[in-house]
């Protein structure tokens, strides 16, 4: 059962923030599963959209992208067709575009291209942040763990200096927690943003982390070198047509954020998950050959991104709601991993639960994490290294939660250990 105050169908509201940084959309996503799965949540500007909250309606939306395309964006934000092309990825492209675009880096995210390159090398980072840690009895788990971690794998796969770790981190914060006043002097909900509408997330910020990666990109010109940005700086994409400025400007960018947020948001809900739920943190210390097989509970569990979005292409109808075409249309990820129709008992970690075919990284849909596999080996890595050192592990103060129905993190979590 979801311990929070169940809430009234009237009162659901998913563009509430603070609901969210609060831990009550939960509650939100139980009644509207119950009550109203795909349901019209109006939005202040007279805008609105479909809220698909259960996971097999999720799952038809996620995998027909010809019905539901990115290409109108993929969050709450309307983006003007004028903006559009100055902001667009690959994660608002589809059809062959897309393909060709995701094809450039596929490979080095393969499972075999990251064991062969990334795992020692990854064992060696993650243990060396869980010795710095545990050097403290006290620290912020997000600070000491979740946070460093992500973004160091970033740099080497990057090629760039670990000095540039702070930077990567901020960037990243502040671009993806756009919502969060902690983290971005220019809040999405400020009408301010509008004069920032033309660029990703509204954040002029965004300027610094392009001239970053072109900087890069030109010294990499003509070379050898087999990072990330020397591969986009010298590869053709397969469908012939090179990379313009904004593809190079805004494939860069969803490098720097995609793995980086997401990955210790991951990590640090999946641990103060186990805290609360003692047995399954001793399962897995005692029987480490289970680390590997749970990650994927941890990862339907943790749920790091809320939602992502789609619009209609044409009429369609969804859990028996008549969808017009140019309607957004919302996938709730957490909640679909919450839905006891798929998932038995899902307010539970299970560390020996099977099958777990979460939602978490858009499951086999086109649009497909392109880095579910080194999140899953991150993941894998620091609960292996960090779980066998622990002797015992307590809150020291409140958990903060990032204010965002985008990304469903923490900022804060104050932590007191023993190790053995
Ligand atoms: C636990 C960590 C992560 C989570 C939960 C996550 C989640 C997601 C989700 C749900 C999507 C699908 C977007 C959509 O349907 O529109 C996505 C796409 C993507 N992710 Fe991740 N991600 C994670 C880690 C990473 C990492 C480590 C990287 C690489 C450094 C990465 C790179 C990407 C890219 C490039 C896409 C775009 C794929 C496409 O549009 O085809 N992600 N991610």
């Amino acid at each position: 059962m979801n311990p929070s105050e169940p809430v009234a169908l009237e009162d659901v509201d998913l563009t509430d923030l603070d609901a969210f940084r609060d831990g009550q959309a939960w509650a939100q996503f139980d009644t509207l599963r119950r009550e109203d799965p795909v349901h019209w949540n109006e939005e202040a500007d007279d805008a609105g959209f479909w809220a698909v909250t259960k996971y097999d309606d999720i799952w038809t939306v996620d995998k027909d992208s010809e019905t539901f395309t990115s290409e109108e964006f993929v969050n709450l934000e309307e983006v003007s067709p004028e903006n559009r092309d100055k902001r667009r990825s690959m994660l608002e492209t589809d059809g062959p575009r897309h393909a060709a675009l995701k094809q450039l880096l596929a490979r080095e995210f393969s499972p075999r291209n990251l064991m062969k390159n990334y795992e020692g090398f990854l064992r060696e980072i993650t243990r060396k942040t869980v010795d710095d840690a545990l050097q403290h009895p006290e620290f912020d788990f997000v600070q000491k763990i979740s946070a460093d971690f992500p973004i160091q794998v970033l740099a080497r796969l990057l090629d760039v200096p670990l000095s540039d770790t702070p930077q990567l981190i901020a960037w990243g914060n502040e671009l993806v927690a756009n919502t969060d006043p902690d983290y971005t002097a220019h809040l999405l909900d400020d009408p301010e943003s509008e004069k920032y509408a033309h660029l990703p997330f509204r954040s002029p910020t965004v300027q610094e982390v392009w001239d970053y990666g072109r900087a890069l990109r030109d010294a990499r010109k003509g070379g050898d070198g087999k990072d990330l940005i020397s591969l986009l700086a010298n590869k053709a994409p397969s469908d012939g047509i090179p990379l313009s400025e904004d593809d190079f400007d805004n494939y860069f960018t969803l490098l720097v954020i995609a793995g980086n947020e997401t990955t210790r948001h991951a990590i640090s809900s999946s641990m103060l998950g186990l805290m609360e739920q003692p047995e399954q943190l001793r399962k897995l210390q005692d029987n480490p050959e289970l680390i590997a097989p749970a990650v994927e509970e941890l990862l339907r569990w943790a749920s790091p991104v809320h939602h992502f979005r789609r619009t209609a292409t044409k009429d369609v109808v969804l859990g028996g709601k008549e969808i017009k075409e140019g309607d957004k249309v919302v996938m709730w990820f957490g909640s679909g991993n919450r839905d006891d129709d798929h998932f038995e008992n899902p307010y539970s970690i299970d560390v020996t639960r099977t099958n777990v075919d979460h939602l978490t990284f858009g499951k086999g849909s086109p649009h497909l994490c392109m880095g579910n596999n080194l999140a899953r080996m991150e993941i894998r890595l620091m609960f292996e290294e960090l779980l066998p050192r622990l002797e015992s592990i307590e809150l020291t103060g409140d958990v903060k939660r990032i204010r965002s129905n985008f990304v469903n993190g923490i900022k804060k979590f104050p932590v007191k250990v023993t190790t053995k």
